[in-house]
């Protein structure tokens, strides 16, 4: 058994008596400080102990400042740490057999050392139950999911208040470059918007929920995670949509294809709708409907407009190139949709194509231009 002990200069002097009944017991440890009662940030020694649980490097961590509290709170921003602060063995006992706890928490200032010699003990020797607790702790670990998800998607919002994830992703980019330069053939074009749609189909799935799943390896039983039970539609917007398709089917096979028609009138540069036909059960599905391009934003609005009436559990927009006009749109119209593009351009021209942009993106994908 391998141990990270921390403490600030509040919780030294306790630290000494754990590490003194580590080396006692013969277990190893690895000692993050502090090392006197000089003051110093519980921060940092709470979060280099923590990634080492975290990581599987040690088996369990004891962290201690004065109360406690501080230096728990700070492991616990660890993803995959569960810390926690104990006053008593009952609750020594009860955080490991209930909450799989992998790192006791203590107060130098609250508890004397015989009684922390105790917890310890308690802590490291106590088994968790698994059972119905073990969903809880796959609840917690939800929470964290979700947050990260959320942090990505802050990450990436073009501005906080709309809907709007641009995917800077280095290798989409680097597509999106050869997908804009006219000399760019129609086999390498349709290629590259297969290669992005997969892409950017990675990163607008990130928010999908997991649950967890026993699997039996070769070597033992262990819980693994599976998607939960989520049914997915796309819905390319005829013509240029169909040339996402396939790259997004790369990444979920299982997942239905409607498909809308629609294409914009020359003169008016509104969408005219030809073409419907979607999946019958998309009241149980999340859908996201697909186009390389979101130009004045009528054919994305139009077709979301179709989509949403089928009741879908919720609709994602799937763009490479959004010019700003079109976002607008868009977001005024469809507040709830979320937009995902692999660049948002300068503007649109007179006839409202999106400059750079990269053209008409059916014509290049069908080789009609
Ligand atoms: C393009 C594109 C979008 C639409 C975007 O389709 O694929 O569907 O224009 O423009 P908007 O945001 O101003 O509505 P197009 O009408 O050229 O039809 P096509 O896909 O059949 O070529
Ligand atoms: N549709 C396209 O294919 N390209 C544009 O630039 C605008 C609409």
């Amino acid at each position: 058994m391998k141990i990270a002990i921390g403490c600030d200069h509040g919780g030294f002097e306790l630290k000494e008596a754990v590490r003194e009944y580590l080396e006692q017991e013969g277990i190893g440890y690895k000692d993050h400080g502090a090392f006197s009662t000089d003051s110093v940030d519980y921060v940092p020694i709470a979060a280099k102990a923590a990634r080492q649980v975290a990581a599987g490097e040690a088996d369990y961590g004891i962290l201690i400042c004065s109360t406690g509290i501080g230096i728990s709170i700070a492991a616990n921003k660890v993803k995959g740490i569960r810390a926690a602060l104990c006053t008593n063995e009952f609750c020594a006992e009860m955080t490991r057999r209930h909450n799989n706890a992998n790192i006791l928490c203590m107060g130098g200032k609250v508890v004397d050392r015989e009684t922390a010699v105790k917890l310890v003990k308690i802590f490291l020797h106590t088994e968790f139950e698994g059972g119905r607790h073990q969903r809880r702790i796959s609840q917690i670990a939800q929470i964290e999911e979700e947050s990260l998800a959320q942090a990505f998607h802050g990450k990436f919002a073009a501005e906080e208040k709309k809907n709007v994830f641009v995917l800077d992703h280095p290798l989409i980019q680097h597509k999106l470059t050869f997908l804009r330069d006219m000399s760019t053939g129609t086999k390498n074009f349709r290629e590259l918007v297969s290669e992005i749609a997969t892409l950017m189909c990675y990163e607008a799935t990130r928010d999908l929920p997991l649950m967890d799943v026993e699997t039996v390896t070769p070597m033992q039983k262990t819980v693994t995670k599976m998607i939960a039970g989520r049914k997915l539609a796309f819905v390319p917007i005829l013509r240029a949509g169909l040339g996402m398709v396939d790259g997004m089917l790369n990444l979920v096979p299982s997942a239905k294809v409607g498909h809308i028609g629609l294409y914009r009138d020359h003169e008016t540069l509104k969408p005219v709708e030809y073409y419907n036909k979607l999946p019958e059960d998309m009241a149980e599905r999340d859908v996201i409907v697909l186009d390389p391009m979101l130009a004045t934003g009528g054919s994305a609005v139009d077709a979301i407009t179709i989509v949403k009436r089928s009741h879908p559990k919720s609709v994602k927009f799937l763009c490479i190139i959004a010019a700003p006009e079109g976002i607008e749109v868009l977001t005024k119209e469809h507040p709830d949709v979320q937009v995902y593009c692999a660049a948002v351009d300068e503007k649109l021209n007179d006839n409202g194509y999106i400059l750079p942009g990269l053209g008409d993106a059916g014509d290049r994908i069908f080789g009609t231009i």
